[in-house]
């Protein structure tokens, strides 16, 4: 900006910082005549405006951004957290670190409606002093599947047809019968809770395990919840039709609103552990996505409150471009061998790269803010500056005598987790029990959460082949008899009717499932 000009002088210029007198009118020769080229005005303003857009996350596309900031308690439950993690964010109490959230729907596009029956994305960025963490979770708890390899496969399903372009319930129950491990997922998806009422009134959950490792370097297996002041509520499909006649946005809406009024939202944050090992004593494997860690065993035990207090001031700039991933982690809190978690933290960054660019993590809303950032990496679309701290600029390498940047003093960093020895091999975890935890979420639900989702598995499930729906009413029967035997008689599908029904190809069975089939129904 030139001196002369002042910070509240509202003249348009262009990018270049030239005036514009006439923005109503393209230069041309004589006022019918043809446009001349050299308009450079008019160039700029419609070749960015053909620019506006990037790519549409391959998934989550639709969601919604606030500012806010977390306060720890210093302690897990009430023990001292530093016996558990050395963290720095939660080791005073009242500690504060800033925050950015993301809410999201998962299927539909940009502009898709927010009262779709769909998992809801919950990513929380902690711009920390040790450099950012991002916690992205969703609101059920579980997941569809719990090996990364098969990511591509179930959200083709769930996404629309690639000919009709529709969403397809034949095609995600096609795929989702194939793939017992889903049963959970789907128990919660088509109950009430698959289209929550807002966003300010729906959990969080980090559905992976992680780590956290103690200053002596010993581990812990955990997994995190979010839990809204507000309540939980959610919507029945005849609520969210009403709403979505009039408006498609109404979850962003409440959360922006909710924050100008002053009406901040906050979650607690509790945290399940467990021992860092494979734990033979459980029926299901610590490392599985599609389980949740019963309450009773593991209590959930506060860590601290985050509190959401400041809108965006751009959509694209801090929606469409913040970017988090399940790798970015600080000392203290480390990864898990879940198969799933792997596989995300590589796919995030690698989508960013493609879908913001190469520079992502130079923009405001994605750089470690409350850190000191000093890289040697340079160039690539959009180099916004450099980070060298005051060093040699001419020296972008590492090690160097001529003072560029060097590694830090050793951190007294000790191995962590059990010793691990294995074959390379392609096989399922063991324990998969998939059934188990679907029976005891439908048994926990009240009365009219079961009708609701009976119904709607009965109107979805009745979209998919006749093949189909029987292999779907026998997995059913599998969680739990009325579960199987109302959606069964809601499709004319009585237990006779499966019951020749071979397990799938490389389905296990524990024995408690074997005996389920031998008296199916
Ligand atoms: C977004 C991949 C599983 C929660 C995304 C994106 C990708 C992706 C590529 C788009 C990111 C972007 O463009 O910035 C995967 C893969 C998974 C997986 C490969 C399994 C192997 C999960 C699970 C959860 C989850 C289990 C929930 C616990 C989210 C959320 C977002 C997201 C919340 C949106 C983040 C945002 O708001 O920008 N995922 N995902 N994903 N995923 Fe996953």
């Amino acid at each position: 900006m030139s001196e002369e000009r002042k910070h509240d002088d509202p003249t348009l210029t262009t990018r270049q910082g030239h005036p514009i007198s006439d923005n109503q009118n393209t230069r041309t020769v004589g006022p019918r005549g043809p446009a001349t080229l050299e308009n450079y005005q008019f160039l700029e303003k419609i070749s960015h405006f053909d620019r506006e857009r990037i790519p549409e996350r391959v998934v989550h596309a639709r969601g919604f951004v606030a500012y806010g900031e977390f306060e720890a308690t210093e302690k897990w439950g009430d023990e001292p957290i530093s016996t558990y993690t050395r963290a720095k964010l939660f080791q005073e109490a009242g500690k504060k670190t800033d925050v950015a959230i993301r809410f999201s729907t998962v299927i539909g596009g940009r502009d898709s409606s927010e009262v779709a029956r769909d998992p809801r994305g919950f990513a929380v960025k902690f711009y920390t002093e040790d450099g950012n963490w991002d916690l992205v979770g969703n609101n059920l708890g579980v997941f569809f599947i719990r090996d990364a390899i098969k990511f591509p496969d179930v959200i083709h399903s769930l996404k629309p047809d690639p000919i009709t372009f529709r969403q397809d319930p034949a095609r995600i129950y096609d795929f989702m019968s194939q793939s017992p491990e889903s049963m959970h997922m789907l128990v919660n998806l088509f109950s009430p809770r698959g289209i929550p009422a807002d966003y300010r009134h729906m959990q969080g959950f980090g559905v992976n395990t992680y780590r956290w490792v103690n200053s002596a370097g010993e581990s812990h297996l955990v997994k995190y919840h979010w839990l809204p002041r507000q309540g939980v509520k959610s919507l029945t499909e005849e609520d969210a039709a009403n709403i979505q006649a009039h408006d498609t946005g109404h979850a962003s809406k409440d959360l922006y609103e909710a924050i100008e009024n002053g009406d901040y939202p906050k979650w607690d944050l509790v945290v399940q552990m467990m021992s860092d090992d494979d734990h033979p004593e459980l029926d299901f494997d610590p490392l599985d996505d599609t389980k949740t860690w019963p309450e009773e065993v593991f209590p959930p035990k506060l860590v601290g409150t985050m509190t959401l207090n400041r809108n965006i001031d751009d959509h694209h700039n801090e929606n469409e471009q913040i970017s988090f991933g399940t790798g970015v982690l600080v000392d203290g809190l480390e990864f898990s061998d879940d198969k799933m978690l792997v596989g995300r933290t590589f796919s995030y960054s690698d989508t960013q790269r493609y879908r913001v660019g190469a520079n992502y993590l130079q923009l405001p809303v994605n750089s470690a803010k409350n850190a000191t950032v000093a890289t040697n990496q340079r160039g690539g679309t959009m180099s916004y500056g450099v980070d060298l701290q005051g060093q040699n600029p001419h020296v972008n390498y590492e090690p160097s005598t001529m003072r560029g940047l060097r590694e830090s003093e050793p951190t007294g960093e000790k191995d962590v987790g059990p010793e691990l020895s294995g074959r390379l091999t392609r096989s399922e975890i063991p324990r998969t029990n998939d059934y188990m935890q679907a029976g005891q979420r439908f048994r926990l639900m009240e009365e009219w959460e079961r009708d609701d989702l009976v119904k709607n598995f009965i109107d979805n499930i009745g979209e998919a082949t006749r093949e189909v729906q029987e292999r779907m009413v026998w997995h059913l029967l599998m969680c739990e008899d009325e579960l199987g035997l109302r959606v069964g008689e809601g499709l004319g599908i009585t237990p006779d009717d499966v019951r020749h029904l071979e397990p799938l190809p490389k389905q296990q069975l524990t024995d408690a499932e074997r005996e389920r089939l031998a008296n199916l129904g």
